[in-house]
This record gives structure tokens, sequence and C-alpha cells, in this order.
């Protein structure tokens, strides 16, 4: 085991190279469905696309916000219409039309099969990504759980740096860790806010995992654990903040309305939960972090990235006020907060 990382949070270049991975397949399964030909000379809304092509809306619409990022679609009022690069060299009736050439890519890029079933289907490919088959389960075996431990810990090592260096962490006195994979926000959040108590809640599977890091981060009396479903079983009490980073991104808008709920319930008035995630614009276009994490989420889980207004009218719904975000230093995150009313 390594010892503590030197001081920094910025893993953008890392982020860079395997979000690079979705753009050229999110161009081939737009060729191949119509979509620039769809968008080429009508502007339309998704519902409308999705209908033309005969495809998944709620999918559909995390493509178009990865071609948008890519500057290949731009969205007005709502509606989607291709941008002047899409109409010269995508559109098929274009003299420039590159549909030749990419062509190729449908059988050489294996996501291309996957991505464009998915946006047809509206259901995700088994066993592609780690992670949401297994836990949706609600149980996994010990070597499941390590490697999707050893996953996540690597991609929330700097983002968690970035949010636990966050005033509010200063001004609290206790956070559950909800959803806490290998325990790395919990530990870095102890690790910056010596006053602070931190449970740490996964299934049990997962907790063990976390208990190791725990244990070589020489936080044992600050940080517990506790293995459980959160769906299923009561939550612990008496905690001033519920944490949640990269979970509401893993389910759908329905499925978040129950944590929010479980969430308010359990906090004291005056309690605040807290999300991490990489946040869609409001408009749904980008950026392209956000449009390709989220292409991500289709693939492996029921979730997407969710856009601020989409997560407060969740928050709020369940009770919650004074919804805010902010973006949380170094990588591509945002904090976003809101507090139980008392
Ligand atoms: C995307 S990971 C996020 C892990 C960590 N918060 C991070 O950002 O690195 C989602 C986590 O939610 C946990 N999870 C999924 N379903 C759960 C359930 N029903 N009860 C408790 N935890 C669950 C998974 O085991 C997994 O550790």
């Amino acid at each position: 085991m390594m010892g503590p990382l030197p001081p920094g949070m910025d893993d953008r270049a890392i982020w860079d190279i395997w979000q690079s991975q979705f753009m050229l397949p999110a161009v081939t399964v737009a060729d191949e469905l119509g979509v620039f030909r769809a968008v080429g000379d009508t502007a339309l809304e998704t519902g409308e696309i999705a209908k033309a092509l005969q495809v998944d809306e709620r999918a559909l619409g995390v493509l178009m916000g990865a071609l948008a990022a890519m500057g290949m679609v731009e969205r007005r009022d709502g509606r989607w219409s291709a941008m002047p690069q899409a109409r010269m060299w995508l559109h098929p009736d274009a003299t420039g039309y590159w549909g030749g050439f990419l062509y190729r890519f449908r059988e050489t890029i294996p996501m291309h099969g996957d991505l464009i079933a998915m946006v047809r289907s509206g259901l995700r490919p088994e066993n592609k990504v780690a992670g949401g088959p297994e836990w949706e389960r609600g149980t996994m075996s010990a070597e499941v759980a390590r490697r999707i431990s050893d996953f996540m810990h690597a991609h929330s090592m700097a983002p968690a740096r970035g949010a636990a260096v966050q005033r509010v962490f200063g001004e609290i006195g206790s956070l559950l860790d909800v959803g806490c994979g290998s325990g790395v926000y919990g530990i870095e959040i102890a690790r910056a806010n010596p006053q602070l108590r931190i449970t740490l809640l996964d299934l049990k599977e997962m907790v063990a995992e976390a208990q190791h890091h725990v244990d070589a981060a020489g936080l044992v009396d600050r940080i517990s654990t506790c293995g459980m479903n959160m769906f299923e079983e009561d939550w612990p009490k008496g905690h001033d903040g519920h944490f949640f980073a990269n979970i509401f991104h893993d389910w759908s808008e329905e499925t978040n309305a129950i944590l929010a709920a479980r969430s308010y319930n359990a906090l004291e008035p005056g309690g605040r939960i807290f999300l991490h995630e990489i946040l869609m614009d409001d408009d749904g276009t980008g950026p392209w972090q956000a449009a390709s994490f989220s292409l991500m989420m289709l693939l492996g889980t029921l979730g997407k990235q969710y856009t601020l207004p989409e997560l407060r009218a969740i928050l709020e719904a369940a009770g919650f006020e004074d919804v805010r975000a902010c973006r949380s230093g170094g990588g591509y995150y945002s904090l976003v907060s809101a507090r139980k009313p008392g």
C-alpha cells in the first residue's frame, strides 16, 4: 500500500483520455440512426426525433447531449438542429458526406454495437461496464466488490480531495457517506476536517473493502462503517449531513426521489444533503465531460448525469430547500447541497 498522495487534486488529463473513447461511437451511432438527416433541415425536440427514428427518447437525449458537446448539434428553445460542420460533412445528402469513411468503424469499434442497441431499445447491454447490474441485486461476491471498489477508488481519488476542502465540511460534526464504495470520499473528507466523524454506508461486501482503506489511512477512531441495503433498511440517524458521491447518476429520477426522501427522513431538522456529481449544463448540451460520463451511465447503470434543475426538482419534492451548487475544485465535479428546514 502506497502512502498518502502528495498535495494536488487535478486529474483532468486522465479523465480526458478515458472519456475520449465515447467520441467516435457517438458520431457513428448518430450517423447510422439518421440523426444528422433528421436535424439537418428542421429543428426538432428530443421526443420528435425519437419518434421519427424509432429510438428510445431517454437514451437519445443523452446521445444528443454528447453530439452538442462536440459541436455537431445545438439546442435552442428545446429543439435540436445540426451545426454547419454536421450539415456539410455528416448529412447523407451533402456533397461532403463522410458516411463512406465512418461506415467502416461501425464494425471496428466494439462500443458502436452496444451504443446503437442501447439507443434503439432503451435497454443497456449486460456485463459491459463494471457496477450497476451487480449492486442492483443488493449483494455481490467479495471478488466483485473488490473489482468495483478498485474501479471507483481510482476515479474518485482526486474529486474526493476537491470535495474534502469545501468549507462546509468544516462546519459540521458528522457525515453519513451513502454508497461509499472504497470509502475514498469519507477518508479524504475526514483527513481534511479533523473535527468530523464519518459513517461509511454501502452494501456489506463493499464496506468490507472500505474498511481496508480506513485501516490503511489510520482513521479507525473517526470513521465507522455500516453495511446495509440503502433501499430496504433503516438508515442510521443523528448525522449532520448525508453525502452522496456518484450515487444519483446511477439511478432514475424515480429512484432518486426515494433516496432523497429516505435522506430527508433520517436527517435532523437543519441537516444537509450533499451530492457530488459532474453536472450537465442546464439545457443538457454539455459539457463533454458530463455528456460522455452520461453515455457511460447509459451503458452501465439505470441513470445518467443530471442537470442542477433536475436535481433541484428531486430534492425540493422531498422537502429540501436552499438547493445550490458550486464547482468543487481540481476536476470536473460540482458539490450540490440542500438543507432540511428547521
Ligand atoms: C458509483 S459507486 C460510488 C462510490 C463512491 N461514492 C464513489 O464516488 O467513489 C455506487 C455505490 O453505491 C453502492 N450501492 C448500490 N446499491 C446500493 C444499495 N442498495 N445499498 C447500499 N449501497 C449501494 C454500490 O455498492 C457502490 O459502492
